[in-house]
Parts: C-alpha cells; structure tokens; sequence
C-alpha cells in the first residue's frame, strides 16, 4: 500500500473560531525533538496553543529518559504549546490520556500514566514537560502515535509490546486526519477539564486498563503488589495492597511491572 499522508498544515487545521489548541501549527520535515522546538515558542504566553509537527526526529525522547524513536513519516510526533494553561499538570496528564486515546479510536485504553494502548500493546505515548519562565510557567504536551510502522520496524525488545495503528486495523491511517482529530480532541477534553475535572478522571478511569486489576509497581526501585482501586489526580494511582494497606504512587517515580 502506498503512503500519501505527508504533514500539512492545511489539513490539520481547522477552520473553527475560538480553538485555542492549533491556532498555529508548524510542521518540520526533521527537528531533534518537537517538544524542544515547542519549548522556544513557550516563552511568550500568546503562543499558547501552538503546535510542532515533524515527519522526523532524530533526539526524540520519552518518559524517564528513554528514546522515543520513529522512522521519518512512521508517526504523528507532535508537542502542544501550552504558555497561559489554568489546568494542575496531574489533570493536565489525565486530560491528555483520555483525549489521545479517544483520537486513536475503538479500542484504545490508558495504561497508567499515560501510554495508550490498543489491543495489550503500546501505541502512544506522552511526554508532559513543565518549564517555569520568569513570569510564567508552561507547559509542553508532547504526543507520539505509532501509525505506519510494522511489527519488525521496532527494536527487538519491543515487538511484544508496542504496536501501531495500521497493525492493529488492518488499513492505513491518513495522519492529516489523526491529527486533526487528535487537536479537536485535546482541546475538548482541556475544556472540560476547566469545568469540572471529575468528567476527566471519571473517563480516565473507564479507560483505564489498570483498575481493579492486580498489579505490581516499582516505587523508588522497590516492589509493591496490589488490586488497583483508583486514581488520584494529585498522589497518583491508589493501590490496595497484598498486606491490606492502601497506598498511593506518584507517577514521577513509579512504573508498572509485568505481573
Ligand atoms: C513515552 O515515553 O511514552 C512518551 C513518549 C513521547 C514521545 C513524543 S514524540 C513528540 C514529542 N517529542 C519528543 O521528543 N517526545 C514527544
């Protein structure tokens, strides 16, 4: 199948009065990182909802210091500039989840705290950066979606674990109109965030493949079993563990294992 899904400003953008999120949007055929371009527009607050495309990144970087790696044309590599945000981070992450996954489509889960999954493998990722300026702080919401790519383009010791959209669907995505759908989606959700950031944790959680399921996470390189009964947007995941006791886990330091 031929690919013909190059990114254009034009069809990404939306005609829509008062949208915030791709009020601007900016596509490169190669940066180190989207998320470093949108960094620079962060300073001034009237870029907010400005948005950093790229077919290719050649430092692109995930969660905890991990390379996120892509072939050009493979993703939608995105960073939303997010300069005059009234949203608290945590919400900010959870809003963002629901929002990206919503874009993928059926089927699309939240592993905690914010991959996106489709069918028990990885098919999004998100990177929430904060930078403080001198009379502001933002926020840079950075968001790969694997489209194009087949099981043998990822390292080995991912191909049991992440997938793309094309894989899981059988088809090809048109990544114009991911990301159109993927801009509409985050700045529905950053709205209702706004007015009531219960919708947001309560669709967090409809989503989420992690409840009331047991799990085990490592905290500060220690183990912790337990049933997973619930998210707080500020302490992070609440876990009834095997002992009785009821403990909640910060997302900077905590990552899932395996059970
Ligand atoms: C994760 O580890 O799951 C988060 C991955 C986030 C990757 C995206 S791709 C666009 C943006 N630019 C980056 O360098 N990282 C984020």
């Amino acid at each position: 199948m031929i690919k013909s899904d190059g990114l254009d400003r034009d069809k990404i953008k939306t005609n829509l009065k008062n949208r915030w999120i791709g009020s601007s949007i900016i596509v490169y055929k190669s940066t180190s990182s989207t998320n470093d371009v949108a960094v620079e527009y962060a300073r001034n607050p009237d870029n907010h909802g400005t948005v950093i495309f790229a077919e290719e990144q050649t430092a692109g970087r995930g969660r905890g210091g991990n390379k996120w790696l892509s072939k050009k044309g493979d993703s939608t590599l995105c960073s939303i500039v997010l300069s005059s945000e009234q949203i608290n981070p945590e919400i900010l992450c959870l809003s963002c989840a629901v929002a990206v996954a919503e874009a993928v489509g059926k089927g699309a889960k939240i592993k905690w705290p914010n991959d996106i999954i489709l069918n028990s493998r990885k098919v999004a990722g998100i990177l929430l950066e904060t930078k403080k300026y001198k009379n502001h702080t933002a926020y840079i919401l950075g968001i790969g979606i694997n489209c194009h790519q087949k099981q043998n383009d990822f390292p080995k010791e991912m191909r049991k674990t992440a997938t793309s959209i094309d894989i899981e669907r059988d088809s090809l995505i048109d990544r114009n109109t991911l990301a159109k759908r993927l801009l509409s989606s985050i700045e529905h959700w950053l709205d209702i965030a706004k007015k009531n950031s219960g919708k947001v944790i309560e669709q967090w959680q409809k989503l989420s493949i992690l409840l009331h399921k047991r799990i085990t996470v490592i905290y500060k390189s220690k183990k912790f079993t337990g049933n997973c009964i619930g998210i707080d947007p500020e302490k992070g995941l609440i876990v009834q563990l095997e002992t009785g006791s009821v403990r909640m886990f910060d997302a900077a330091h905590t990552t899932i294992a395996k059970n």
